[in-house]
């Protein structure tokens, strides 16, 4: 184990959590310092929201910490189910599951979708999640060049004959790089190919689409989709994860989806919390209006100043550095000048493409969007 340690540490692979002293926010404390955090996925800054911090309070009030048991056993209180009706009203689906984490969702989910005798293609850039439940779920796994929608083209083409059924899986807004996936070509190929499409919305939901419901939406292919993934952790701010679709999907996964049964249900107060972060979501556009706007700006002064930002499209911009160990120097540079961004390095991103993972949330000033990339210009 230790020599396991050892290399990652020669290689400047060794992570560390860095701990908050305070909640998650615009200013966080860290070793006593305040500083800006451009680095969470609370994108509609609900986390620490007054709102959802009192939902989830009377939540816990009312209905107690733990739930107490899997879903299936007693740990299915009315706050689950009232969470799981409000999910699919949202995505405008025939039901929703709630799983204790989008992790869990996404293996449900597959898990349900396909299996021995299935094909499964996935965008190489997809979630680690998606990539290992597809991988161990019994079906063939093929993955396809990053939202190459020519390559998938080709792999229909040549392997869909051979398979039962073909699960096309990509994530809608890609978590490390902050583009979108062509939806709108990979419905045409799934139309094309008798082909299902799972997508995962995990860090579009809430932000993207004039309703939040997610980049689907957003490129209007949202009645094309065949399954939904989103998580409640990200804009929503809590924790959790989901599967929205139709009815007998969502029948499927209940009674096969071994993350489903096979664990405790997720806390009362934590639906409760969600469940008000929806309202927020559905009453409040003009907080992701305000982030995508800043989020525009940052996109626009980096790509102006020459960095390499993956064509981001969204409220994720990475600053490619490189090296690993350059991709540290530089967050460490940025800490000492008030900003936290740690580094991304592989296995998270392929080598050579070490980055700072830039997040905008709706708590974000933009006064923090120029003081960010003035300091980025210094420093490259
Ligand atoms: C695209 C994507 N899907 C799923 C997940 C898992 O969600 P959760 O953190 O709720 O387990 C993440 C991130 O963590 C993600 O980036």
């Amino acid at each position: 184990m230790q020599k396991r340690l050892d290399a990652l540490a020669a290689e400047g692979l060794l992570r560390e959590p860095v701990e908050l002293e305070s909640a998650v926010g615009r200013m966080v404390r860290v070793g006593g310092a305040e500083l800006v955090c451009m680095c969470s996925n609370d994108y509609l800054a609900l986390a620490n929201d007054p709102e959802v911090r009192a939902a989830a309070v009377e939540g816990i009030t009312r209905w107690g910490v733990g739930a107490g048991a899997s879903r299936l056993v007693s740990g299915t209180m009315s706050p689950h189910v009232e969470l799981e009706q409000q999910l699919a009203a949202f995505k405008g689906t025939e039901a929703a599951v709630v799983a204790a984490t989008g992790w869990m969702a996404n293996n449900v989910a597959i898990t349900a979708l396909a299996g021995a005798g299935d094909l499964i293609l996935c965008d190489k850039l997809n979630h680690a999640s998606i990539l290992d439940a597809a991988g161990a779920c019994g079906a063939q796994l093929r993955t396809y060049h990053h939202c190459d929608v020519g390559r998938l083209r080709v792999q229909l083409e040549k392997y869909r004959g051979k398979y039962k059924r073909t699960l096309i899986v990509t994530d809608s807004l890609f978590s490390m790089d902050g583009d979108f996936a062509p939806l709108r070509e990979i419905v045409e190929l799934k139309q094309q190919y008798d082909a299902q499409l799972l997508i995962d919305e995990a860090h579009a939901t809430g932000v993207f689409g004039a309703g939040g419901h997610g980049v689907a939406e957003a490129l209007g292919v949202e009645q094309h989709i065949d399954a939904t993934v989103g998580t409640l952790s990200k804009a929503l701010g809590t924790l959790g994860g989901f599967v929205a679709g139709p009815k007998v999907l969502i029948d499927l996964i209940r009674n096969t989806g071994r993350a489903y049964i096979y664990t405790t249900a997720p806390p009362p107060g934590i639906c409760c919390a969600a469940i008000k972060s929806l309202e927020i979501i559905r009453t409040q556009p003009q907080r992701r209006e305000k982030l995508l706007q800043m989020a525009a700006d940052l996109r626009d002064k980096l790509s102006a100043a020459g960095f390499d930002i993956c064509g981001s499209q969204s409220q994720i911009v990475p600053v490619v550095v490189g090296e690993a160990a350059a991709a540290v120097e530089m967050s460490k540079r940025l800490l000492a000048e008030g900003f936290l961004i740690p580094a991304i390095r592989p296995p998270t991103v392929p080598r050579g493409k070490a980055r700072l993972r830039i997040s905008v949330t709706a708590a974000h000033t933009p006064a923090d969007i120029s003081r960010i990339c003035e300091l980025l210009r210094t420093f490259s």
